[in-house]
């Protein structure tokens, strides 16, 4: 009985077992979508969607961190949801708060590296200051990183770049022949992650909406009818797993990723 909603440890833990007899997505982004939506659905106000969505977040960061992923990357505020009504906008932040402040003994107990990337600076300061004391508080931890992209745009993020990299040049710091992908790369917002190798969207929304848009070059995107407050570990273990059943090719003909597996299992004989 509601299989769907509720999923059983038992599916859980097995399907867990099988995601890690497999190559795992060392980078995982998740665009979380679907919030407004599952509470409007139910009569509720959006902020209770977000609420619920929270415990979402918790439940696939415990899973990913479990699983040995080395990255994850949540899309939870974009450069674009300052539009949203004040009073959305302020409970979302409320929420921030309180993920931040509940979080911190489960962050600091499992090892997890907190990490924000986005325009920062404009979160007001009940939210900024308890993200800066975990990000520094948690900065020695060696397990994986979580990633909050809080008031983040891929295009903002580009634009920074260019100019940090414009700047270097104006100054003679950098010659512009040695400006290539990665030394571009390390002026974006992710430098010292892994890169990207999965993007999960929920709510059936086919759509980038400005999230890792340099960074998601080569990832696999897995789209899910699910609203982001019912994917829950079961799920996003069913996305992992779809990702796992992928052939990434690189720009080159699956013969030539066959050829490259031969090869290189012979080097390693
Ligand atoms: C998109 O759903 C979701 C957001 C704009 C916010 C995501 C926030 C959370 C999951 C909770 C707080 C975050 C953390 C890290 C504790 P939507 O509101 O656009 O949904 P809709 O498309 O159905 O309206």
């Amino acid at each position: 009985m509601f299989r769907g909603l509720m999923a059983e440890p038992e599916d859980v833990q097995r399907l867990e077992e099988a995601v890690k007899q497999k190559p795992l997505p060392r980078h995982i982004g998740i665009i979380m979508d679907g919030n407004g939506r599952w509470a409007e659905l139910r009569g509720m106000p959006r902020v209770q969607g977000h609420r619920e969505g929270s415990n979402s977040v918790r439940e696939v960061t415990r899973c990913a961190r479990r699983i040995g992923i080395e990255a994850l990357t949540l899309y939870a505020f974009s450069s674009q949801n300052w539009s949203r009504p004040a009073e959305e906008v302020a409970a979302l932040m409320d929420l921030l708060r309180e993920y931040l402040e509940k979080e911190r003994a489960e962050i600091m107990d499992h090892g997890i590296r907190l990490n924000a990337i986005g325009d920062v600076e404009k979160l007001p300061k009940f939210v900024r200051e308890p993200l800066d004391r975990l990000r520094e508080e948690s900065s020695k931890n060696t397990g994986m990183w979580l990633t909050l992209a809080l008031s983040y745009g891929g295009r903002e993020e580009i634009v920074r770049a260019t100019r940090d990299v414009a700047e270097k040049v104006q100054k003679g710091e950098l010659r512009p022949e040695a400006i290539d992908e990665r030394v571009f790369g390390q002026h974006l917002w992710t430098h010292g992650l892994p890169e990207l190798d999965l993007v999960i969207r929920s709510s059936g929304e086919r759509r980038i909406s400005n999230f890792l848009l340099w960074q998601a070059a080569y990832a696999e995107f897995v789209f899910t009818d699910t609203l982001w407050p019912e994917l829950r570990a079961e799920e996003f273990l069913r996305c992992v797993s779809q990702y796992q059943n992928r052939e990434r090719r690189f720009g080159l003909t699956g013969a030539q990723l066959r050829n490259q597996k031969v090869s290189g299992a012979q080097g390693a004989s």
